[in-house]
């Protein structure tokens, strides 16, 4: 079928769904969602048999619907209508919620119903849930309209409902004298990534995110007790809540305790490097051990790795290198592996063509470790995606596995012409071919796990249900295998042939050759992009890799 995706952004599930139907043969197309103009001459130009309009901030204009099959994926149950449908469901400590995909119609929501699916909601930040939850129910959704459509014999079903209204930041509002940890984190946890909640820190006003739970420390309702790296960690009515990150007032979205100075002569909690704590806590880089295995988890908000990070997750990794454990296990965060370089740090900086050479310098320094690690035996265990950077920083890992349903961007293209580092030079073309590294560098789209390892990029896709444990029991059976010395003798056999073909000094110069000319050359196409990534600027047109309808003579016959 014919399948044009009306959407406000390319997202993770618009991407997903992309990559999706094109695996099932079938031909995808994206517009933006810009005006009722635009979508109008895609529509005229692509013909669709479906308009499929996956996240989406307005209605479909009447004169599409009328004309065309048009799709709406809502994040929410049969019969939930309106805005802010995720925010409520979190919020109000749903413990189920689902997706609904909707026949759109006069009344937003109100359609006969394709497709339905529910899942088990967990107490996690919205963008989590959305990235995780609603995308593979989106999917399944999706995929059972499209086989109901050509079945020829399904009538879709009119559900009544109610509608909800947007949900204001009155609704969000937070009372730090009487509210639990539970309900402050429910009503945080509601509004990530977007909007935030709307309140202050040291008399000033900022919306907060990034919320985690501290089981131990505890004070006056209201006060801040401390800071730990990025983040502060204020008082409940029963216990504390460390906030990671706040927008203030005309910046963008930054650490909490880089956009309030105030926060210097807060005292600091730091935590017993790098051992995982015992109790719930903020702990953004935390190690174990088990079965002669250490695993390394790094919870970086949106997978961003700023220079201090990188810095700190180098020491760390050197820690568990040094460990007598087999076999390292390299797990990211719950959301995302690693997105590379910290845009929004960067941003800020007093000059941001600095702060990218420091960035991508540490972020170097730390996949040189990796890719040198001679004692251990490393797996790059992704349960989240990753994009630009984070994607070849996995792949410094001696082995990658990912779990089914993971999202990739291994490119960086689309960041103002980024060249790129993180040795992907080295890395790609070894795996997928010269040619291979080419296509996927040029051709800047999204890859499913299953495509990476079928691409030969990445080594094994394993079932999203007891993925941990797979990984875990994975790699407990690599550290006791008998083989283990054999293989630790070929890693570092291949690693000095590969020196003495090219050494990773070399690579590595060559890639920072070309990144200076992006950070710091006449052309600011990346500081332009990066600027208008931060501020989350709208889209003023589709670009044409995505848009295949605007190509001329896309659809004739080649
Ligand atoms: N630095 C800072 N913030 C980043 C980031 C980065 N490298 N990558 C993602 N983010 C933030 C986004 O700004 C967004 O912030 P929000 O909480 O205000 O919404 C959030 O992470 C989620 O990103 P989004 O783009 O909405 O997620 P997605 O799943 O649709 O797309 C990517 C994922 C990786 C494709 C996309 O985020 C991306 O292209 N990131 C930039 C990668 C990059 O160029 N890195 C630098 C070169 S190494």
């Amino acid at each position: 079928m014919r399948i044009l995706l009306l959407t406000h952004s390319f997202n993770s599930l618009a991407q997903r769904l992309w990559c999706e139907l094109g695996a099932r043969g079938h031909t995808v197309s994206v517009e933006f969602d810009i005006s009722d103009e635009v979508t109008h001459e895609a529509v005229a130009l692509f013909q669709p048999d479906v308009v499929l309009a996956p996240f989406l901030k307005r209605a479909i204009p009447e004169s599409i619907w009328s004309q065309y099959l048009c799709w709406v994926v809502h994040p929410g149950v049969e019969g939930d209508r309106g805005p802010s449908a995720l925010d409520w469901a979190i919020q109000n400590g749903e413990p189920t919620w689902g997706v609904t995909v909707l026949q759109a119609q006069a009344e937003m929501d109100a359609g006969p119903v394709w497709a339905s699916a529910t899942f088990a909601t967990r107490a996690v930040k919205k963008s989590s849930l959305y990235r995780n939850e609603v995308t593979e129910a989106a999917v399944q959704c999706v995929l059972n309209a499209l086989e109901r459509r050509q079945s020829g014999t399904f009538t879709p079903r009119q559900v009544s409902g109610q509608a909800h209204a947007l949900m204001r930041q009155s609704d969000r509002a937070i009372d730090w004298a009487t509210q639990t940890t539970a309900q402050i984190l429910a009503r945080i946890h509601a509004a990530d990534g977007f909007p935030g909640v709307a309140d202050a820190l040291f008399g000033e006003p900022c919306h907060l995110f990034d919320a985690w739970p501290e089981a131990q420390l505890r004070g006056a309702p209201g006060t801040l007790l401390g800071r730990r790296a990025t983040a502060v960690l204020r008082a409940t009515a029963d216990g504390a809540v460390w906030i990671g990150h706040v927008k203030r007032p005309e910046s963008i979205k930054l650490p909490a305790t880089l956009a309030f100075a105030q926060a210097d002569a807060l005292p600091e909690l730091p935590l017993a490097p790098w051992w995982k704590a015992g109790h719930a806590t903020w702990q953004d880089i935390a190690y174990s051990e088990a079965d002669g295995v250490g695993l390394l988890d790094f919870e970086f908000y949106n997978g961003a790795m700023g220079t201090v990070q990188c810095q700190r997750l180098r020491q760390a990794f050197d820690f568990a290198a040094s460990r007598a454990t087999r076999v390292i296990v390299l797990r990211g965060g719950a959301d995302f592996w690693s997105n590379g370089i910290h845009l929004n740090l960067i941003e800020a900086a007093s000059s941001p063509a600095d702060e990218s050479w420091a960035n991508i310098f540490a972020m170097d320094d730390l996949a040189e470790a990796i890719l040198r690690c001679e004692s251990h035996l490393t797996v790059a265990a992704m349960h989240a995606g990753a994009g630009a950077g984070g994607c070849f920083l996995a792949r410094c890992a001696d082995l990658v596995w990912l779990r089914e349903g993971v999202m990739l961007n291994p490119h960086y293209k689309n960041m103002g012409n980024l060249f790129g580092s993180e040795f992907w030079t080295y890395l790609l073309p070894a795996r997928v071919g010269p040619e291979g590294a080419q296509r996927i560098m040029q051709r800047r789209l999204p890859m499913t796990a299953a495509e990476a390892v079928h691409s030969g990029f990445y080594d094994e896709c394993l079932p999203g249900a007891g993925f941990a444990e797979s990984v875990l029991r994975r790699a407990g059976q690599l550290a006791e295998s008998a083989d283990l010395a054999e293989r630790m003798a070929a890693k570092r056999a291949k690693r000095q042939s590969d020196e003495a073909a090219q050494p990773l000094a070399q690579y590595r110069a060559q890639e920072l050759q070309q990144m200076q000319r992006n950070f710091y050359g006449f052309d600011a196409s990346y500081h332009i992009a990066r600027h208008h990534f931060v501020a989350r600027s709208p889209h003023s047109w589709t670009p044409r890799h995505l848009a295949i309808h605007r190509d001329l003579g896309w659809n004739s016959p080649s």
